[in-house]
């Protein structure tokens, strides 16, 4: 203790008599530290001013660093740094976000309390899926959609139009495990097994392979009556076929069906069939319509985001011949964009008003988090409604078991729609 007390006393004896450079230096600081007091005692009153000044100056050097930042395209980190500070400032239907009117103005009875709850759930039997890696088929967003609605509306029979591998059959099953499912593909999911993972259900029909008829040729009554459903409203419907929507919603009303998924609501300008968001793109609904002025916000805000997401479109692409912004470039598209046909904006417009006079609800599903924490990197926030998971909620993103998954699964994102068709005559 005595000894290290002698020490200090050592050490600041040391500092008081040092070298003269030292002192010197300590002398120096001193009468400038005087000479500085003196200064601001006289300018006292300037004070105000130079302090505004000179944060104007710090902030103007700020933003211009921020201007001159080589920001990469598609990289997540420095799309975030630019469109927000760390991601956090959420731009999501920022250009709009349009959507199908129902009749009465009527929406889905869950609410987003049920989505978080049901996310929490779903991420382990997700885990669970056989094929990992969906390509060309549903990533997480549209999987979970599709087993959360289904779950909500037990249905007592499913009926799917696509399947690919077999995947969001296997979702299908995973939300109702006894009920009966009738499967509508070209191709047998069984032929893919031969090649690597697929899912094949035991409980399904298949209407594949040599057996394959199209959803609008199937005899429904011949169908309902085999599976014991006197019902229709007991059937739930999903569509992941690439077909024109239009065309699906009138053979769906034929038959009597009301309840309707559709996996591809392709946003106006994008996708290889005409959709319902689409269809609904009018210029009386909010975030409907658009310019083709090169010139306007429109433009220049869409230029700017086709540098940092893969599926944003800008003017040029949005607009086809004659300004035609509608659909895509002015056409109806088909059968996975084999088969389109040029339509005029009137015949446009009639679509969206015979969509709206059956629809008693349109309900899409939204994003599952924001891309400051998927890290995905194709659908444009600015064109989409807010996600379960706001960016910036990295802890509830943690605790729901995301962080578990890679990032390709929440790539696929594309709207997916549910709709309820209203009661005939009602
Ligand atoms: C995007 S994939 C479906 C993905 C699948 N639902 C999934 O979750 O992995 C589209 C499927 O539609 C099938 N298809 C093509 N024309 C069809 C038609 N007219 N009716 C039903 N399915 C069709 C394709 O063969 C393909 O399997």
């Amino acid at each position: 203790m005595l000894e290290r007390i002698h020490s200090m006393r050592r050490g600041a004896q040391f500092n008081e008599e040092g070298e003269d450079d030292d002192e010197s230096k300590t002398r120096k600081n001193v009468s400038l530290a005087v000479r500085v007091t003196i200064l601001m005692s006289k300018i006292g009153f300037l004070w105000p001013l130079i302090l505004l000044f000179v944060t104007l100056l710090l902030f103007s050097i700020v933003m211009l660093s921020r201007r001159l930042v080589c920001v990469s395209s598609y990289e997540p980190s420095s799309r975030m740094n630019f469109f927000g500070i760390d991601g956090l400032e959420s731009d999501f239907g920022s250009l709009g976000v349009p959507w199908c009117r129902s009749k009465h103005g009527r929406t889905v009875e869950w609410t987003s309390k049920d989505l978080l709850k049901s996310l929490e759930e779903f991420v382990p039997i997700y885990e669970t899926r056989p094929i990992k890696n969906n390509m060309y088929g549903m990533g997480f967003d549209h999987s979970f959609g599709l087993w959360f609605i289904t779950r909500w509306l037990k249905p007592d029979l499913m009926i799917e139009s696509g399947a690919f591998k077999g995947h969001s059959t296997w979702v299908l099953r995973q939300a109702m495990p006894d009920k009966p499912i009738v499967s509508l593909t070209p191709r047998h999911p069984e032929k893919y097994l031969k090649k690597g993972p697929a899912y094949v259900d035991r409980n399904c029909t298949y209407f594949a392979g040599k057996d394959f008829v199209d959803f609008g040729s199937v005899d429904w009554g011949r169908v309902m009556k085999k599976h014991g459903i006197t019902d229709v409203n007991r059937v739930l419907i999903f569509f992941d076929d690439h077909q024109n929507e239009l065309k699906r919603l009138k053979q769906a009303l034929k038959a009597g069906f009301r309840h309707l998924i559709f996996e591809d609501n392709y946003d106006t300008g994008t996708g290889d069939h005409y959709s319902l968001r689409q269809i609904c793109d009018q210029f009386y609904i909010r975030g409907g319509g658009h310019s083709c002025f090169r010139d306007s916000d429109e433009a220049r805000i869409r230029m700017k985001r086709k540098l940092f997401w893969e599926k944003a479109v800008d003017i040029q692409e949005l607009c086809g011949r004659g300004e035609a912004w509608w659909g895509v470039r002015g056409e109806m598209r088909d059968n996975f964009n084999h088969s389109n046909k040029a339509m005029s904006y009137a015949e446009h417009f009639q679509n969206s008003r015979f969509v709206e006079s059956v629809l008693d609800v349109y309900w899409e599903l939204p994003p599952v988090a924001g891309p400051s924490l998927t890290h995905q990197t194709r659908y444009d926030p600015a064109r989409v409604p807010s996600p379960i998971v706001e960016d910036g909620r990295f802890g509830l993103f943690q605790r729901l078991g995301l962080t578990r998954l890679e990032t390709f699964v929440f790539n696929g994102y594309t709207q997916m729609v549910y709709l309820q068709i209203s009661e005939p005559g009602s």
